[in-house]
């Protein structure tokens, strides 16, 4: 069978090497990839905005099933355009992707369903949303509805922060904004737990930690991820069920009745508040570095997953994991997530020899005249799966001193909340 894998990540690798072990899978595209994903798959250059484009070339190759890596073409509506065409998409449709494409969806269904979340407020006027904060507590959390690349969401600890925050939203920071959503700051531990779904049934799909901040001990500035570890330190059965069916459940029971289903991978962003999960947001993806941490893990075979998922079978399929503890580390052009310089060459990331429980997925990667070069913020993702997370650290870092490539930092504290 063809796939195709849309998306140019470190998830869209980790993702893209999973499928390439796969005994049902002949051949992998990849639009547009990277030198990571052109080691075993085809890279197409082609926009992945550009829906007309791509399914031309979906059927011009006889592709058989299409994986979409990134929210931005799901929210967008790729999945309607190419089903439309009779493709099969592994993916959630335009309305499905509402979870993720639209905070204040998500909190009306919340609201409707009693799935715990922060309390909330939804405001279409400015002075509104201003009065609020007069006898509100603080700090008090202030998000735009739409995608902002992780960025449209503003933690205030005072009154004038929060009617900023309100102003720059209303002001068009993040698109057109014609309503602000206002929280209540939840204190907690954050945790990802996702899930995969045929649309008909859903499996669980591991958990992990992400660690968004750019410097060691969660300081800086918000990234895509600098690293992650999987399963999250608050993963139990007890815990697990509840995520089940006070949240995943009522979520799924929403969209079928309004006629609609969730294909893809869902990813519910959660805060654990004493043992009690509280959703934060839905992201329609894997997350990255979250999928980075946690495909290394799955024993059962990705593309016999997938196209069950497609055709309506999930409910066929056993899946199987290796009991281990995985952690990524992201390897990041210096400068990141400001400016940073591309095309810098990557040189001894030929020279180096994986073990079998050693992963390194490209993401900002590209390759010219036969090398590799830097191509973004977050280049590379060594990931290292073990029984214990403090060896999978130690053997990761060693791999990243090998390379020691001259424009990269990358955080040395990732998992230190599950590593003495
Ligand atoms: P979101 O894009 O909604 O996931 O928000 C980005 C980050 O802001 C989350 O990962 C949390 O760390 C934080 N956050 C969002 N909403 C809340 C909340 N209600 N209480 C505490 N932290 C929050
Ligand atoms: N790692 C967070 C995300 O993928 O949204």
């Amino acid at each position: 069978m063809k796939v195709g894998i849309i998306g140019s990540g470190g998830r869209e690798h980790a993702l893209c090497v999973s499928l390439e072990k796969s005994e049902i899978i002949e051949k992998i595209y990849c639009v547009p990839g990277n030198a990571g994903t052109n080691q075993i798959a085809e890279n197409v250059n082609i926009d992945i905005s550009d829906f007309k484009k791509l399914t031309s070339f979906v059927k011009e190759k006889k592709i058989e099933i299409v994986l979409v890596g990134p929210e931005k073409p799901l929210v967008d509506g790729i999945v309607d355009h190419l089903e439309n065409e009779n493709v099969k998409v592994f993916g959630p449709n335009k309305f499905a992707s509402q979870l993720e494409g639209s905070k204040i969806f998500t909190k009306k269904i919340c609201k409707k369903y009693e799935i715990p979340t922060a309390k909330f407020e939804i405001y279409n006027d400015k002075e509104k949303a201003h009065s609020f904060f007069k006898n509100c507590n603080f700090p008090v959390v202030v998000k735009a509805d739409g995608l902002a690349a992780g960025k449209g969401v503003y933690i205030c600890e005072k009154e004038d922060q929060a009617k900023q925050a309100v102003n720059e939203i209303f002001g068009g920071k993040f698109g057109v904004s014609k309503e602000v959503l206002i929280e209540e700051f939840l204190d907690g531990e954050e945790m990802s737990f996702f899930i995969i779904s045929d649309g008909v049934s859903f499996k669980e799909f591991g958990t992990a930690q992400d660690h968004k901040r750019v410097f060691e001990g969660d300081k800086g500035k918000n990234t895509g991820g600098m690293g992650a570890y999987s399963p999250s330190r608050l993963e139990s059965n007890d815990l697990n069920k509840k995520i089940i069916n006070k949240i995943i459940n009522p979520t799924l029971k929403a969209l079928r009745e309004k006629n609609e289903k969730f294909k893809g991978f869902l990813y519910a962003g959660l805060m654990i508040v004493n043992n009690e999960p509280f959703l934060i947001e839905y992201n329609v993806r894997m997350g990255d570095p979250e999928c980075q941490t946690i495909m290394p893990k799955l024993k059962s075979d990705f593309g016999k997953i997938i196209s069950a998922c497609v055709n309506d079978k999930l409910d066929t399929i056993d899946i199987e994991w290796h009991n281990d503890k995985s952690i990524c580390i992201v390897l990041c052009s210096k400068g990141y997530p400001d400016t940073y310089e591309n095309s810098i060459e990557i040189q001894n990331l030929g020279k180096i020899k994986l073990r079998d429980n050693e992963y390194i997925y490209h993401a900002g990667t590209t390759l010219k005249n036969k090398k590799i070069f830097s191509n973004g913020g977050r280049v590379l993702n060594f990931v290292n799966k073990s029984k214990n997370f403090k060896e999978s650290r130690d053997q990761i870092i060693k791999l990243i001193n090998e390379i020691n490539w001259q424009n990269g930092f990358f955080r040395k504290d990732i998992g230190y909340k599950v590593i003495d």
